[in-house]
């Protein structure tokens, strides 16, 4: 079994070592521009579109990400991209699940309990008390329920936070009140206080987060994006923080990354900035994850976390 890897900016080498480990009777090699050989499968993260073009052997290829964006906006632009016969298949959490939780936690938390406005009380030396807002109406919005929005759901129910999810489908999750389709959105996005982005990005999803729905929030709410930049219409974030509808955000995607120097985010006290690692690739985790579901499609058997390309995640 041949197995291509791409992973711009990895250690390569280590990456190399453990699918070996992991996966001893695989043929492995990182694909180098000009490679045409002929492989199974392949573990990409953001692949160029000659790594995968007219790969007609491949039966499968792993994105090292849950978002599968970057290989679907390839196709789009290039249709035929994509091998005819190979499946596009996600990390399902793989760590990520946690990590998540953890940063939407302390944003959701530090915004709560007023921790960044005590950062600016505390530059200017000034000895203030500020009540925090109450607990049980600072709802928070997750819009996705998906392996990451229902663990980080859970997480931010278990401090007695009101949490409330959108998705797609409908869905039940103790504790999470849930919304679901474009009938229910208004109804999900009226009141809340922490907006938290964890869809996919599809053509669906593009902007979703915007003037029309920031207007629908509590005044004074705060965004949290952590799925990808192209959800946020960048103006509308800084029309939102001037009006004061948007208190603050905690960004960690953008529509650039690495996000410009002069990018005005960077001048906006209000806006907290992360250079997207709100959730990182592990390679153990990954890895195993990916050694296990190429044992099961080699026994001919189904795996999960195969992206509905029509639906786009
Ligand atoms: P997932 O399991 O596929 O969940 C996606 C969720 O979004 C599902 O609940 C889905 O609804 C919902 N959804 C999709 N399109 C929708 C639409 N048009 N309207 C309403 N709901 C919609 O994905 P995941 O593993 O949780 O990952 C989510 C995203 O997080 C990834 O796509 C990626 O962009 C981002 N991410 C970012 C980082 C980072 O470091 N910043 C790391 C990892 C992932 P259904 O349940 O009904 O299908
Ligand atoms: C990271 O952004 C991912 O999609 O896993």
């Amino acid at each position: 079994m041949k197995i291509l890897f791409y992973m711009p900016h990895a250690d390569a080498a280590a990456w190399l070592r453990d699918l070996a480990r992991a996966l001893p009777a695989a043929e492995l090699r990182e694909w180098q521009p000009g490679d045409t050989e002929p492989a199974d499968f392949a573990i990409v993260w953001r692949p160029p579109r000659e790594m995968l073009a007219g790969r007609d052997t491949l039966r499968a290829i792993f994105n090292l990400g849950a978002g599968v964006d970057a290989i679907l906006a390839l196709e789009r632009e290039h249709p035929g991209t994509l091998p005819r016969n190979a499946s596009l298949i996600r990390l399902e959490d793989t760590g990520m699940a946690a990590q998540m939780a953890e940063y939407v936690t302390h944003a959701v938390l530090r915004y709560q309990r007023r921790f960044d406005e005590y950062q600016v009380l505390q530059n200017e030396r000034r000895w203030q008390v500020l009540a925090p807002h109450p607990l049980e109406s600072f709802t928070v919005g997750i819009l996705g329920l998906g392996v990451l929005g229902t663990h980080v759901a859970r997480t931010l129910a278990s401090f007695g936070l009101p949490v409330r999810g959108y998705s797609r489908s409908a869905k039940q999750i103790d504790g999470i009140a849930t919304f679901a389709g474009d009938t229910q959105f208004d109804a999900f996005l009226d009141g809340v206080k922490v907006l938290v982005n964890l869809l996919p990005h599809t053509p669906d999803t593009e902007s979703m987060l915007n003037a029309r729905n920031f207007a629908k929030l509590a005044h004074g709410a705060y965004l949290v994006n952590i799925a990808r930049g192209a959800h946020l219409v960048e103006a509308d974030l800084l029309d939102a923080l001037a009006s004061g509808q948007l208190a603050a955000a905690t960004l960690d995607v953008f529509r650039e990354e690495p996000l410009p120097a002069a990018h005005p985010f960077w001048r906006e006290p209000r806006i907290t900035i992360t250079p997207h690692i709100s959730a990182l690739t592990l390679r153990e985790e990954g890895i195993a994850q990916i050694a296990l579901k190429i044992d099961a499609l080699t026994r001919g058997e189904p795996v999960s976390g195969v992206v509905n390309l029509a639906r786009g995640y």
